[in-house]
């Protein structure tokens, strides 16, 4: 069909319907209604294993150890992200038809409507949605710390080897501020030595003392925790864990305690971080930065944008307040923002009748 300038009007004012403050609103207060449920998506393409790929049966990946297991959290206001992200992953994987999605989503939100659209844009997906009960991890937030971006589903990735059956012993968990453009098996294989628990792209440089608060470093028997290793903060929006040996080791309880104590004396002052730290700091497996290009979203209320860290890239992460689908709704994209642009699934006005 083609586009008249009287076709054009009514869509253009879709466009701005649809467009950044809602989205912004929905970002920092979380108290906008589900836009998602008025977003088209497009359909992905669909993505087929190299000859080499091991073969699984369809009906057993979700539970297979030869499967590359994925965890992300699910919700409408970052649906947009999720898509693009999952988009990414298949795009760039070599054993497409092996990956296994396991979104956890909050109990109180329309699961049947996050699964339909996922399946609407994914026809072939091999992936579960389940219920996150926010309400059990609520009670143990500390209302000091709650804010907008501190939504009980930030904590889902603590109960991941709850949440996800059994036989399920390594997944990758990411947040959906990000988009890959390697392999997700590579990712996917870091070595886990010893009785190593998780890996992550740790940052030895950032200055690891402003993670907690004063009361917590004067405590000694509290700051001892650290005292026979070398903590170094480390993103939890890209993770590999190893969930047979955080089940073991109960892992969930330990990272519960601390929250249990933060609601009592304050020693830290970000949400679902600190206690990753406490629990893993200096006991990570390393991985790769290229695995964790964070920060993208830099400062949007400053109007900064960050550039790349030197070195490769295999994952772009829109870590910050700047969120890349925001700021080019808003025509104020950052230079980077165009990479995640092409993963984007969002039918807009103007692919309407592509
Ligand atoms: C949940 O989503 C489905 C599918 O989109 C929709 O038909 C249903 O009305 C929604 N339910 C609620 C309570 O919003
Ligand atoms: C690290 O952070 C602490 C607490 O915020 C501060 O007192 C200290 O000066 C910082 N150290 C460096 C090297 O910046």
């Amino acid at each position: 069909m083609p586009k008249s300038p009287i076709l054009l009007t009514p869509l253009l004012l879709l466009l701005f319907l649809l467009s950044s403050p809602a989205l912004d609103a929905a970002e920092n207060g979380r108290a906008a209604l589900p836009r998602g449920q008025q977003q088209q998506f497009k359909e992905a393409p669909e993505f087929y294993n190299s000859h080499d790929c091991p073969i699984i049966e369809p009906d057993e990946i979700l539970c297979s150890d030869a499967a590359v297991h994925v965890a992300m959290t699910l919700d409408a206001h970052y649906l947009r992200g999720s898509m693009a992200a999952i988009l990414s992953i298949l795009q760039h994987s070599s054993c497409p038809e092996n990956v296994a999605f396991h979104f956890v989503s909050s109990a109180s939100s329309n699961s049947s409507f996050l699964q339909s659209t996922i399946t609407a844009s994914f026809p072939y997906l091999k992936f579960r949605v389940y219920p996150f009960d926010d309400s059990s991890v609520s009670g143990l937030i500390s209302t000091s710390i709650r804010s907008a971006l501190d939504c009980p589903l930030n904590y889902a990735r603590s109960y991941l080897a709850d949440i996800l059956p059994l036989c399920v012993r390594r997944v990758v968990y990411l947040d959906s501020d990000l988009v890959l453009v390697d392999d997700i098996a590579k990712l996917a294989a870091t070595p886990l030595e010893g009785s190593t628990v998780l890996a992550a792209p740790e940052y030895c440089n950032a200055n690891f003392t402003a993670y907690f608060t004063p009361t917590f470093w004067s405590n000694p028997s509290l700051s001892l925790i650290f005292a026979d290793r070398k903590p170094c903060y480390f993103n939890t929006g890209v993770m590999v864990i190893n969930l047979a040996r955080w089940r073991a080791g109960d892992y969930t309880t330990k990272i519960e305690e601390w929250m249990e104590l933060q609601k009592r004396m304050r020693i830290y002052e970000l949400g679902s971080l600190p206690p990753f730290l406490l629990v893993f700091a200096g006991r990570i497996a390393p991985v790769d930065h290229r695995w964790n290009q964070h920060g993208l979203g830099g400062d949007n209320f400053r109007g900064l944008c960050r550039d790349l860290h030197p070195g490769p890239v295999s994952l772009l992460h829109w870590s910050g307040k700047g969120k890349p689908w925001a700021r080019l709704d808003a025509n104020r994209p950052c230079p980077l923002d165009a990479l995640w642009a092409p993963y984007d699934l969002l039918q807009t006005p103007f692919s309407l009748d592509s």
